[in-house]
């Protein structure tokens, strides 16, 4: 078979690959790892290179039929959130002088190394997952590994925890074999693809992990540690180990007062209590505010907007970076929308004037992407509404909204509430909580006590099957329009 040379630029990075071979292929194989939120569907927009011949062109549509140039879009400086706040009460348990811990995200990858005596934090390193040159979502993963590309995630995702393992050490100026525990956080689709367990029952009725219980495996079998690695355990098919990690940081059931617990990624978690009764439930928020599906939607890197705010009528902006503006990341989606709503241009239903509003030159927010605003949206609202409802609460009795993960953290609360996500009555008690999944992983690196408690953290929470419940349509539908706040 013919073989093609294409050379990406800038860079000048070569790979030889067989005609036929699209060009998000061979970019994949050239290990430039690109974006492909749609896994190469061709329905996303976000792989577009630019031929020599001046042609723009969608890479996971476009063969290689000869020699070819293509030129890559500038590398976008991803904002990646590693902070949170350490719990007061957390004693190491001294058994190792090093420990690590790992947030395995459905976007981006974290390890933090700390002393295994101290408990403080000595270094970090952080990537985008590279899975996502194969989808942003989890679906799209779960889909590849049932096509049999199981074995390629887990490796690629290996790879990189191995090179953040590296890293981190580095930084540290030890050497990683110095490492002799760690532990890992990931919501179920994460856990299962890195740990090699078949992701199909995630995705097929009655939607629950293969694998619940919290693992402890040899290090050494995956990394270049040595010692153990502890897994968070799962609660159902869309609540994993992530969620498990928050609640441990959070020390979740101590809590005194009814408290929200909101980590808004590619799905959006959710947990309901205090410390006599905890429910989790997993809303389908789609991955609408990490960019995916909406027109101009991107990242939280230089170039996105990232907030946007209606002044006198006027909509105005801020750039990640300071330069131009390229698109729109979570924070910046869901800011303009609430703009847009107190400027009059979008009405109580989610009409958008004019069908569509340009921000400026090359953003500009549509008719279709306002509606997956709205899917979202809807889709959290319900679950909190449903969650306070099955806890024999109601909305206006949670004390704290606590909202995790990087979205939760860069969102302006006043828009989440303006939009009708999150009950404007609440506003007032949202507390944006960093990545506190890592947090947790951080506590059961360090402590085996810590990682017991995670496990009875997930073994006393109780789940909530939004889909199976009776008025979860009419709550949904009902939390799709902006009646309330027009
Ligand atoms: S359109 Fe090519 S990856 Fe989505």
């Amino acid at each position: 078979m013919a073989h093609f040379t294409v050379t990406f630029q800038p860079g000048g990075i070569q790979v030889a690959v067989p005609a036929g071979t699209t060009l998000l292929q061979a970019q994949i194989q050239a290990g430039l790892r690109p974006d492909a939120p749609c896994g190469g569907r061709g329905s996303c927009g976000k792989c577009r290179v630019l031929l020599r011949d001046g042609r723009e062109v969608l890479a996971c549509q476009t063969p290689v039929e000869r020699d070819e140039t293509v030129f890559l879009g500038q590398a976008h400086q991803a904002q990646i959130l590693t902070g949170a706040q350490q719990a007061a009460d957390f004693r190491p348990d001294g058994a190792g002088r090093y420990v690590l811990a790992f947030d395995v995200g459905t976007t981006t990858l974290a390890a933090y190394l700390l002393s295994g005596e101290t408990g403080a934090q000595l270094a970090e390193a952080s990537c985008l997952n590279p899975q996502s040159q194969y989808g942003a979502d989890v679906i799209s993963r779960i889909q590849m590994a049932m096509d049999g590309g199981g074995e390629t995630l887990r490796r690629c995702v290996l790879d990189a925890l191995a090179r953040l393992t590296e890293e981190a050490a580095g930084k540290a100026d030890i050497s990683a074999g110095d490492i002799t525990a760690a532990a890992v956080v990931g919501n179920t689709a994460m856990h299962h693809l890195l740990l090699g367990i078949d992701p199909i029952p995630l995705i097929t009725p009655p939607y629950m992990p293969k694998v619940f219980q919290a693992m402890e495996v040899p290090g050494a079998e995956l990394l270049p540690i040595r010692g153990v690695l502890r897994v968070l355990p799962n609660i159902a098919g869309f609540v994993g180990g992530d969620t498990v990690g928050c609640m441990t940081a959070t020390r979740f059931d101590r809590l005194e007062e009814l408290t929200l617990l909101i980590d808004i990624g590619t799905n959006g978690e959710m947990v309901l209590g205090d410390r006599r009764r905890r429910i989790a439930c997993s809303t389908a928020a789609g991955p609408a505010f990490e960019g995916a599906r909406i027109s101009c939607g991107m990242r939280g890197a230089s170039g996105a907007v990232d907030h946007a705010a209606c002044e006198g009528g006027d909509i105005s902006y801020h750039v990640i970076g300071g330069g131009k503006a390229e698109g729109l990341c979570g924070s910046g989606l869901l800011d303009l929308t609430a703009a847009l709503l107190e400027a009059g241009r979008i009405d109580e239903t989610g009409r958008l004037e004019g069908g569509a509003y340009r921000l400026c030159p090359g953003v500009t927010l549509t008719q279709k992407d306002v509606r997956e605003v709205q899917l979202a949206k809807g889709a959290i609202r319900a679950g909190i509404e449903l969650l306070a409802k099955a806890m024999g609460a109601r909305v206006e009795d949670i004390r704290t909204v606590y909202l995790a993960g990087a979205f939760g953290n860069y969102l302006t609360p006043a828009s989440a509430c303006r939009i009708g996500m999150i009950p404007p009555a609440l506003e007032a008690r949202i507390l944006p909580i960093g990545n506190a999944a890592g947090e947790g992983a951080k506590l059961c690196a360090a402590s085996r006590e810590e990682f017991a408690y995670s496990q009875r953290l997930a073994g006393s929470t109780e789940f909530l099957e939004l889909a199976t419940l009776p008025d979860f349509q009419e709550q949904f539908l009902e939390a799709l329009g902006f009646s309330e706040v027009v």
